[in-house]
C-alpha cells in the first residue's frame, strides 16, 4: 500500500473519531437535565449522531459502512418514570371523559352555539377538578381561543416536536431534576376530529350562530380554520415528584 493511501486512511479515521466525539458533546447538550427520556428524544439523538458520522464519511470519501457501533443505547426508562407516564395518561383520560360529557350534554340541551358558553365555564372547572397542589393538568396551544391556554416558549418547542412527527410521537416527558426525580412534566398531542370542526373549523363553513357566539365570548379567538387530523395543541400534566403518585391514583379512583 502506498504511503499516500496509508496517510489517507489514518487521516480519515482520526477525522471520524474527532467528528464522533464532537457529536457526543453536542448530544450531551440535548440531554440537559430538563430534557428527559422520551421516544422522540432517543430518535433525535440517534439521528443527530448518525448524520454527523455520515457527514464525516461523505466529506472524506471513505467507504466504511460501520456506522452503528459507536451509537450508544440510551438507558431504559426507569420504573418510576413509567408509573408517572401511566398516571399522567390516566389524568388526561379522566379529564377528556368529563369534558366531553359536559360538552355533549350542553350541545344536546341547547345546540352547538349555546354549548360555547357552557364550554367557557366548564373547561377551566374540569381542569381544576383534575388538579391539586402537587399536580395539574391543562391544555395549551399556539392558536388559543382562551388566551390563558397560550403555549409558552418551551411548550411551543415541544409542540414543534409533535408537529414534526404527529403520526409516531405519542407523548414526550421530562424531569426538571432527573437525579432527584422531581418536577415531572408529561405532554400529549391533541388532534382535531371531524366533530371539533363545528367550533374550530373553516370560518366560512361555521353556523352563523356559532360565529356570533364565538365573536361575543372570544373576540381574540385564534382557534379557527383547522382541518380534521391537524395538531390542535397538547395536554400538559405536571406532577411535582414520585411521592405524589399515590394521591394522584387515589384522586383518579375518586373521580370515577
Ligand atoms: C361547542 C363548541 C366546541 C366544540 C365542538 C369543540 N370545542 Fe374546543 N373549545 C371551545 C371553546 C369555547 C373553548 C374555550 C374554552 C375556555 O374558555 O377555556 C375551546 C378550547 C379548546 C382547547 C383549549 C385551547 C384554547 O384554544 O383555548 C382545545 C385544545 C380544544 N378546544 C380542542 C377541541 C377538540 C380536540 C375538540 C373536538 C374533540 C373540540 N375542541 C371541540 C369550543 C368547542
Amino acid at each position: 500500500m502506498s504511503s499516500t493511501a496509508l496517510f489517507r486512511i489514518s487521516f480519515c479515521f482520526s477525522t471520524i473519531l474527532i467528528t464522533v466525539s464532537t457529536g457526543a458533546s453536542v448530544i450531551r447538550c440535548f440531554e440537559e437535565p430538563n430534557i428527559g427520556n422520551s421516544l422522540f428524544g432517543e430518535g433525535k439523538h440517534f439521528m443527530l449522531k448518525s448524520s454527523l458520522i455520515a457527514l464525516a464519511l461523505l466529506t472524506l470519501g471513505c467507504s466504511s459502512s460501520d456506522k452503528s457501533d459507536s451509537v450508544k443505547e440510551k438507558a431504559p426508562t426507569s420504573a418510576i418514570q413509567v408509573e408517572m407516564q401511566n398516571a399522567s395518561h390516566a389524568l388526561i383520560a379522566g379529564f377528556m371523559k368529563n369534558l366531553k360529557s359536559e360538552l355533549m350534554s350542553a350541545i344536546k340541551e341547547g345546540g352547538v352555539a349555546s354549548a360555547i358558553g357552557a364550554c367557557q365555564v366548564q373547561a377551566p372547572q374540569v381542569a381544576d377538578s383534575f388538579s391539586q397542589e402537587n399536580w395539574s393538568i391543562k391544555r395549551v396551544t399556539e392558536k388559543p381561543r382562551n388566551q390563558t391556554n397560550k403555549a409558552d416558549a418551551h411548550q411551543q418547542e415541544i409542540l414543534g416536536y409533535f408537529a414534526d412527527s404527529l403520526k409516531t410521537l405519542k407523548f414526550f416527558d421530562e424531569w426538571k431534576d432527573s437525579e432527584a426525580k422531581t418536577g415531572y412534566t408529561y405532554y400529549q398531542p391533541i388532534k382535531m376530529g371531524k366533530f371539533c370542526l363545528k367550533c374550530h373549523g373553516d370560518t366560512k363553513a361555521l353556523d352563523e350562530e356559532v360565529t356570533l357566539a364565538l365573536q361575543d365570548k372570544y373576540p381574540d379567538d385564534k382557534a379557527l380554520n383547522y382541518n380534521a387530523g391537524d395538531l390542535r395543541g397538547m395536554f400538559v400534566v405536571q406532577i411535582n415528584s414520585a411521592d405524589n403518585l399515590p394521591p394522584v391514583q387515589q384522586a383518579l379512583r375518586d373521580s370515577l
